[in-house]
């Protein structure tokens, strides 16, 4: 018993202490999180947190100020993407998790999905890299917290959604999303969640970011995720440019003979 309290006691003096020193609000961030936070911060991939971009069901995603870290080396900001274990949709998740084979042993405890999500979000960003899509450089994950490169401009504004972004040469950039689908395929692994919202436009090159759902193709619905996937890039481009392209053959060269 006097373990266990000693135990739960060290996280808040931790996350205390840490509070003072990052400048953050207490209330923000419950002691379990500001504990995962601050290895980011003793490791140097961030040295302050800056402001929301983002608030989902999923995920909180905050612009930081980069560190010393090697991995982040060159950076001048990184991205905090903070999974919320209260309002996850973690059965959704479920399906994703479950039928990959890489996570065949995960425990089904919220907590475990929601630390297996974020790791597999670290893992996808790392394959989509070694594809050479486009994609944030995955620099670290803890916990619930997924630190990542920042898509944006060196002001530190973030880019753009495809859905916001008034593009000069829309067939370019959908060509340059289609052949991005494709790398991803030849590395075995499948978006599953793209749309104009999740495609980020850094001046005209487009970025795929949000790769928590991301499957491998061992799962049973890869080849449904894949063309859910070019039908929505397909429709995008049709009703937004014109360009009229059949996601049949969009499909047929994404999974053509390398
Ligand atoms: N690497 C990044 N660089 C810049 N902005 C980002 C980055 N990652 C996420 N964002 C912003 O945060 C939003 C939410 O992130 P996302 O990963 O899509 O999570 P969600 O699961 O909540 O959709 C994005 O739509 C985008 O505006
Ligand atoms: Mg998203």
């Amino acid at each position: 018993m006097a373990r266990r309290l000693g135990r739960k006691k060290r996280p808040s003096r931790e996350a205390h202490m840490l509070k003072e020193q990052l400048k953050i609000d207490s209330g923000i961030f419950d002691d379990q999180t500001m504990v995962y936070l601050s290895k980011f911060f003793n490791k140097g991939v961030m040295s302050r947190l800056g402001f929301i971009i983002a608030r989902g069901k999923e995920a909180e995603v905050y612009v930081a100020e980069a560190g010393d870290a090697e991995v982040a080396k060159g950076a001048k900001y990184v991205i905090m993407k903070f999974y919320r274990v209260e309002t996850s949709s973690f059965l959704n998740m479920t399906d994703y998790i479950i039928g990959d084979p890489r996570f065949s042993k995960v425990s089904k405890s919220k907590h475990a999905i929601i630390n297996t999500w974020c790791k597999k979000e670290y893992g996808n960003l790392e394959i989509a890299r070694l594809a050479g899509a486009n994609a944030p450089k995955p620099y670290m994950f803890n916990g619930t917290i997924l630190a990542m490169e920042f898509i944006g401009s060196d002001e530190g504004v973030p880019a753009p959604h495809l859905k916001d972004a008034v593009l000069e040469d829309p067939e370019h950039v959908m060509n340059s999303i289609i052949g991005q689908i494709r790398r991803l395929y030849l590395r075995e692994l499948v978006h599953a969640d793209l749309s104009e919202y999740n495609v980020l436009m850094k001046g005209s090159t487009p970025y795929m970011i949000d790769f928590g759902q991301a499957v491998v193709l061992r799962h049973p619905n890869a080849m449904r995720f894949l063309r859910r996937d070019v039908e929505n890039i397909v429709r995008y481009f049709s009703k937004h440019y014109g360009i009229e392209r059949s996601a049949e053959d969009v499909l047929k060269y994404v999974t053509g003979p390398a």
